[in-house]
């Protein structure tokens, strides 16, 4: 009897020896004579029990891990492929609680499936949203993501369905759609393990906008540092093709659907919409000016859909179940369930997909384990590296756009960087303006100077020198950037620093004079 096991070929699982566990193992049933079916899944998202290898049994999915090359003969003696006890055995894997109190909706395939394969794509309730969204009207597609309160997951939380209806309402015959593919953020990986996980979820979800804007093609702009994220989007998209799900004749409709895919060349600001279209249109990656929104003008000047990976990975999902199923996940305005990504000091680091309300402390001890080192957790970044430090004390605030909102924090893709009592938060806030200065495009001044002088005067407060005065040249300094700069990336830089000096003013006190 044939015995399927799976083996991680995500990022994060071959940076701890995935493709070398997954070798041995072929090696050893050959050796063995084993009849085995080796399959490359996505990861979990459990990154502490990578490489999780998962044996398919009677009773369910077995999971071992961390597993190394060099446990591989012992596993086999133990008789893992028939989910034996071994010390590295952790059970059914759904059944973990890590696992099985999450809410996964844009996530559901992901570690489930052969990434690439349509038909175990088809098999696990792959292109049922397009199979409806076919049998509906444009205008009806586009009112079911606005019924489900879709929010823009790549930083803004724009409506999604308001983008759509605007992009529709053009009428022209050219029209885009663009994925946000850059994931710049600090701690934030969701993009890249869905297109690694499950790259047909946002093939799917493209092609869905598509047919409900009236835009033949497709663009996914990727950042340059996803090499695997790139292999299996290309592989999907090809079978994709083969299978006649794009194509001049998606799924027999007579309507037509390309998709490629863009590699970009590392600039953290490229993933601000319009300086991606123009990195997209072969141009320095530079901001432009709004108006015109993309949506009237976008790419080549046409009216262009910019969606994160994470937005339209979530809309087959949507057409599939219905827009009431998807908006009665969540609280307030925020609507449905976000793929959480948990990074930087912290004993169980992962992806946690949860509906919105679930709690950051929550999400930090429950899911988190507290920090890695053992220490107390001082605070966290939510957001990415524009996003607020946010301290222990305002732990219990609710995961929602509004709830963060109100206590001057930010949900962004929601990147979660956690840091323990040993952070100097007046190094942080030097770091964020460093950050600011290194990635700036130039175009606007609050940010390209401002962030160069904003290092100086920390550099002087981190020296001793006349703190008070420089404090109250820093605070000038942010209101400029946050008023004056003409994009997010000078605009929010002000956030890490100015909650630094607020939540955590004493660091900057303390420095002795040199
Ligand atoms: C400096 C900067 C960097 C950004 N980086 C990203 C990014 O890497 N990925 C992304 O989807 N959105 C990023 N955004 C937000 C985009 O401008 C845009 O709002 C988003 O792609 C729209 O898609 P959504 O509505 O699905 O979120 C960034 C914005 C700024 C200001
Ligand atoms: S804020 Fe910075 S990145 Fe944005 S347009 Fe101005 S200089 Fe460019």
């Amino acid at each position: 009897m044939t015995v399927t096991v799976y083996v991680p070929r995500d990022a994060s699982a071959l940076s701890l020896g995935a493709g070398e566990v997954a070798d041995a193992i072929a090696k050893e049933a050959s050796a063995r004579g084993i009849d085995l079916r080796l399959i490359r899944n996505g990861s979990r998202g459990a990154f502490w029990l990578e490489p999780l290898v998962e044996v398919v049994t009677p009773k369910g999915r077995v999971g071992y891990g961390p597993v190394a090359a060099a446990d591989v003969p012992g596993l086999f003696a133990a008789d893992f492929l028939n989910g034996a006890q071994h010390p590295l055995a952790l059970g059914i894997v759904d059944e973990i609680p890590w696992f099985a109190t999450q809410q996964r909706l844009t996530f559901a395939r992901v570690g489930i499936v052969d990434p690439t394969s349509v038909a175990d794509y088809v098999a696990n309730n792959g292109y049922q949203g397009l199979r409806r969204a076919l049998a509906m009207t444009q205008q009806e597609i586009v009112q079911a993501i606005l019924d489900s309160g879709l929010r823009g997951r790549g930083g803004a939380a724009f409506p999604t369905g308001i983008k759509w209806k605007t992009v529709l309402e053009q009428p022209t015959d050219q029209k885009y759609i663009t994925c946000n593919a850059d994931e710049g953020d600090s701690g934030t990986f969701s993009d890249r393990m869905l297109m690694e996980g499950d790259p047909l979820a946002l093939v799917e979800g493209m092609t869905i906008a598509g047919i409900a804007v009236g835009a033949t093609q497709g663009y996914i702009y990727l950042r340059a540092e996803y090499p695997h994220a790139y292999r299996a989007l290309n592989e999907a998209i090809q079978a994709a093709y083969q299978a006649r799900y794009l194509g001049n004749d998606v799924m027999g409709s007579g309507k037509r659907f390309d998709l490629e895919v863009r590699m970009g060349a590392g600039a953290y600001v490229c993933g601000e919409e319009t300086s991606m279209l123009e990195s997209l249109e072969g141009k320095r990656g530079e901001i432009r000016v709004r108006p015109p929104l993309p949506a009237i003008k976008g790419l080549f000047g046409q009216p262009t859909i910019v969606n994160n990976v994470m937005t339209l990975g979530t809309v087959p999902v949507i057409l599939h179940r219905g827009a009431e199923f998807y908006k009665n996940f969540g609280q307030g305005k925020s609507r449905g369930t976000l793929p959480l990504q948990l990074a930087g000091n912290i004993k169980r680091g992962g992806l946690v997909e949860r509906a919105f309300g679930v709690s950051l402390r929550e999400l930090l001890y429950d899911y988190g384990g507290g920090s890695a080192t053992g220490r107390p957790i001082r605070t966290v970044q939510v957001g990415g590296p524009l996003g607020a430090y946010i301290p222990a004390s305002q732990f219990d605030v609710a995961i929602d756009y509004e709830a963060l909102a109100s206590i001057g924090a930010l949900l962004g893709h929601g990147g979660v960087v956690v840091f323990d009592d040993t952070v100097d938060m007046a190094r942080m806030a030097r770091y964020a303006l460093e950050f600011c200065a290194l990635e700036s495009c130039g175009k606007c001044t609050p940010c390209r100077i401002g962030s160069t002088r904003g290092v100086e005067v920390i550099d002087r407060i981190l020296g001793g020198v006349e703190t008070e005065r420089n404090l109250r040249q820093l605070e000038e300094l942010c209101e400029v950037m946050l008023q004056g700069s003409l994009c997010g990336l000078g605009g929010m830089t002000p956030f890490p620093v100015s909650s630094a000096l607020k939540h955590f003013r004493e660091d900057f006190r303390s420095r002795t004079r040199h």
